[in-house]
């Protein structure tokens, strides 16, 4: 749709000054909001407080104590948790410390050092890396990959998940491409949910790299924000269907089931891959938190606790999400400078700005005291190629607060569309 279609020129001046004066009103109320990261909001956090009040027996049921060391990879109860939460089986699973990001830097840092199952070589004895990164994704990711060289290929998210043309073209004829990133559910930021189609033909597809990986990040599997929600292709079963086993590797935490940055995450893969990398880990640590562990398996119980659990985040999020959504609308809807995705999960709403817009838009925001993630974030090196895509994380402000950021937004990337259709 073209922009401001049917606008004269004098009426998109007009509609500019009128817009700048709001702006200058916003800037005098010395606003300080913060909508940078996704952050469970305290509401959210205070339904996890239950953790601390039954905690009864420090030992498990099969007996470990776990005030001592052991249990490496994690105790039976958490893995069958896992297990069931995930659709894996228990030794296909290494329960982790708190963080799934951790667990995620680690296997890279592992990959080039000393290689995984199934590795000729390990990465670090290579002369070039490549990484497909899916795009917008989240930041972290990208991070990691960046700091170990690897070179990022930015791969288009489409409706359905990422283009998988370009991705099936590109693997079956590089062998230096050694993996990807993905965040198939509920896709930081984008929202999207990867289709049946597209987790077939990941797990199917002829990679010229034997030891090409795919980085599964399920961080967002379990938070939906309606009943009616969507579902994930079981992407290590399709692998081993394909003759694919050790392709894949599946993170997840419970950083934003109860406590962000203190919960417990998980790494799975296939049996072969999971009892190497424990042979590697069992170098680096004795075993990670049982206590949290032992505190988490009573306060979630099972699938079915953990989905009520769940229901009642959502509850406390899904008005913000519609806030934001009900304020895109109503602000820039049909003016051809915008297009936003609707969530049914997960913890961003992604923006897309007029071409060539995003870093001016934030930067109006930020001038009148609301901060958002920065521009470019969304993609490797930092740079997004047309400069549209902005990162909204509406967990965390209570909701007064977060009209009054969408409100200041809009008018930013409205003013800055108007200038740059304007030449100014
Ligand atoms: C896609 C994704 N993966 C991982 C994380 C971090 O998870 P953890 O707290 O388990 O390290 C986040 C946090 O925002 C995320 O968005």
């Amino acid at each position: 749709m073209q922009a401001y279609q049917g606008f004269s020129r004098d009426e998109l001046y007009e509609r500019r000054n009128e817009l700048a004066r709001k702006y200058e009103d916003y800037k005098k109320q010395g606003l300080k909001l913060d909508m940078s990261r996704g952050k469970p909001c305290p509401e959210q956090l205070d339904l996890s407080n239950g953790l601390f009040s039954n905690i009864g027996s420090l030992f498990t049921e099969d007996g470990v104590d776990c005030r001592n060391y052991g249990m490496m990879d994690g105790i039976n109860e958490c893995k069958a948790l896992f297990a069931e939460l995930f659709n894996v089986s228990t030794d296909e699973l290494i329960i982790g410390g708190n963080s799934s990001l951790n667990l995620m830097y680690d296997l890279i840092a592992r990959a080039f050092n000393h290689g995984l199952n199934g590795f000729e070589k390990p990465w670090s004895k290579l002369d070039k890396i490549k990484f497909l990164c899916p795009a917008p994704g989240y930041d972290r990711h990208f991070a990691i990959t960046e700091l170990f060289g690897v070179e990022m290929i930015t791969v288009p998210m489409k409706e359905d998940g990422p283009d998988m043309d370009m991705i099936e073209s590109l693997v079956s004829e590089d062998e230096t491409i050694k993996g990807m990133w993905s965040v198939p559910m509920y896709s930081n930021p984008t929202g999207i949910t990867y289709s049946d189609d597209v987790v077939r033909r990941l797990a199917y597809m002829k990679t010229k790299a034997p030891d090409f990986i795919i980085m599964w990040d399920n961080a967002y599997c379990l938070h939906h924000l309606y009943d009616e929600h969507d579902k994930l292709a079981d992407i290590i079963s399709l692998c081993r269907e394909a003759g694919n086993p050790d392709r894949v590797y599946m993170f997840g935490s419970t950083s934003k089931v109860t406590f962000a940055g203190a919960g417990v995450a998980f790494m799975a893969s296939s049996k072969a891959n999971i009892d190497h990398v424990k042979k590697l880990i069992s170098i680096q640590t004795i075993g990670a938190d049982k206590i949290n562990m032992l505190l988490h398996v009573r306060f979630l119980k099972d699938a079915k606790n953990v989905a009520e659990h769940m229901k009642k985040h959502a509850e406390i999020v899904r008005p913000k999400f519609e806030a934001v959504i009900e304020i895109l609308e109503r602000n820039l809807s049909g003016k051809g400078i915008a297009a936003w995705s609707k969530p049914k999960g997960g913890y961003f709403i992604s923006l897309d700005v007029y071409e060539g817009c995003a870093k001016k838009t934030v930067q109006l925001a930020k001038e009148a005291g609301v901060v958002f993630t920065p521009a470019g974030a969304t993609f490797p090196y930092g740079k997004d190629p047309k400069d549209s895509n902005i990162r909204i994380a509406p967990t965390y402000p209570p909701i007064p607060e977060l009209r009054t950021a969408i409100e200041v937004l809009c008018v930013c990337v409205e003013l800055a569309a108007l200038d740059r259709i304007l030449g100014q």
